[in-house]
């Protein structure tokens, strides 16, 4: 098989989603096919390639899907050379400094930053599905007391499922719209019962007249002999880190998200899919991971010792919080996240030593050849960690506080995919490398 390249100029007129005069001509046992191109507001084009299984019988093979565009999205855009990453059009540092969690949920949601009537519409409602029905809260108690809580999340959530089945219609907007509106919001009534339930602490029932963020502290922190006092540097840290985890694209536990929903399935589960995938230390489990790894150095002595390790192909360890599948360049999220943590740290005049050893880590991998060769630089896990203990959670809890944040990513992608008209049940196909055909033998003469 040949490939190369068309050459006629590029029609950008209309470049939402067209495809362009370009194609990709592709040669295989003689015959040749032309791939049209397609092109987006942004990003590398893309081809077409459902003609080389129509016409020449040929499927590709990408594992990983490390150059393969799944769907056409409106919501996020990541540049991962030039380290950039936008929600519909807007720099994440920008939504950062300037806006809160919730109006970012609503630009995901619907397209555009809300006025203040929709905003404020949207925060009610919001606001007013964030209980749990008392039965789901028996939920918790079949759980083991020492069970880590992404655990608890990913029972507890798809428990959802079972109270909302029979009542969604996902073909209808408002069901959908309904379904979306109560995941962001017992999304962090869920996640702070499984932190209350494993500290043997009684559950704290949401309180309307708090901001999202606010009320999830309250939440976790507020015991019934105390209650919690809101800091209101620690609530905008932590909407900030929010923000910054809302959406990032077609990664692996949005991948599941779409695909496990793609059948049709209930929403709730699905996102329970996605909380699964999130857990795993290569994706959101590595902010737990990074803090963890930043303990084990301990002090700036042993940073040489670790990245020897990290460099070793015959040893599993790796530097988490480094290294990213999209960017090759400074994570833009993790520049946001490093201000964060020392703003943090300043406001409660914490002096962490793992600071210190995170900092210096970083500046003696970004020198190193290693790392530079493959483009290996913090992501957003790297800072985290340390600004989620000053903020008062445990370290289990660091990959929940990912989920909490990003339900609004899987939410929206989830509403982007039933809404699309190109959309199929998510099947790929394989390469079969298994035995050729061979007929049975009776078990007395195997
Ligand atoms: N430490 C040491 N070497 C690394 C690291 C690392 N953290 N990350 C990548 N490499 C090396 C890897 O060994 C490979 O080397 P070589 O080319 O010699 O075989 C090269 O860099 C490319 O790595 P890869 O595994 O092919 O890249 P990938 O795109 O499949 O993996 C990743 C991306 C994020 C899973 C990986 O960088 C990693 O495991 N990082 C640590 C875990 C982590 O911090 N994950 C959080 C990602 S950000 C949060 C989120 O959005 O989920």
């Amino acid at each position: 098989m040949s490939v190369r390249g068309g050459s006629d100029v590029r029609d950008r007129e209309n470049n939402r989603n067209m495809t362009s005069k370009e194609t990709v001509r592709v040669t295989y046992k003689g015959k040749e096919i032309e791939l049209p191109v397609l092109h987006g507001t942004d990003g590398p084009d893309v081809v077409d390639i459902a003609p080389l299984n129509k016409e020449l019988g040929l499927f590709t093979y990408d594992p990983g899907f490390k150059a393969t565009a799944s769907c056409r999205s409106e919501l996020t855009f990541i540049d991962g050379k030039k380290g950039i990453l936008r929600y519909r059009g807007y720099p994440i540092e920008q939504l950062a400094e300037h806006g809160n969690y919730l109006e970012t949920c609503y630009l995901l949601l619907y397209g555009e930053l809300p006025n203040q009537q929709q905003y404020d519409e949207f925060n009610d409602k919001i606001t007013r599905h964030t209980m749990l029905h008392e039965q789901m809260m028996r939920f918790y108690q079949g759980f083991r007391r020492d069970a880590h809580p992404m655990a608890i999340m990913v029972g507890v959530f798809g428990a959802l499922s079972s109270f909302h089945h029979s009542s969604i219609n996902v073909t209808d907007d408002k069901g959908r719209d309904i379904s979306s509106i109560r995941m962001l919001a017992k999304m962090p009534t869920i996640a702070a019962y499984a932190y209350k339930y494993a500290k043997g602490q009684p559950f704290i029932y949401p309180r309307n007249e708090l901001y999202y963020t606010s009320n999830f502290l309250r939440m976790c922190f507020s015991v019934p002999t105390e209650d919690w006092h809101e800091d209101p540097v620690l609530s905008r840290a932590l909407d900030k880190i929010f923000i910054l985890h809302a959406d990032h694209e077609q990664n692996a536990s949005t991948s599941t998200v779409r695909l496990a929903s793609s059948s049709g399935a209930n929403p709730y589960a699905c996102v329970a899919a996605g909380i699964v995938s999130l857990w795993g230390p290569a994706h959101g489990g590595a902010n737990e991971a990074a803090l963890k790894m930043l303990m084990e150095i301990g002090s700036v002595k042993r940073i040489p010792a670790y990245l020897e390790r990290a460099k070793d192909k015959n040893d599993p360890f790796r530097l988490m919080g480094f290294g990213h599948r999209v960017y090759k360049n400074y994570d833009p999220r993790a520049r946001v996240m490093q201000k964060v943590c020392h703003e943090v740290l300043e406001h409660l005049g914490i002096e962490d030593p793992l600071l210190e050893v995170a900092m210096e880590l970083e500046r003696i991998a970004l020198e190193d050849d290693y790392f530079k060769s493959r483009n290996l630089y913090p992501n957003i896990d790297f800072y985290s960690g340390i600004t989620l203990r000053a903020l008062g959670f445990p370290t289990s809890m660091f990959t929940v506080l990912f989920a909490v944040a990003r339900t609004v990513g899987w939410v929206a992608q989830w509403r982007e995919m039933i809404e699309d008209p190109e959309q199929k049940i998510g099947r790929p196909r394989q390469l079969y490398v298994g035995p050729e055909k061979r007929d049975y033998i009776p078990m007395d003469q195997r």
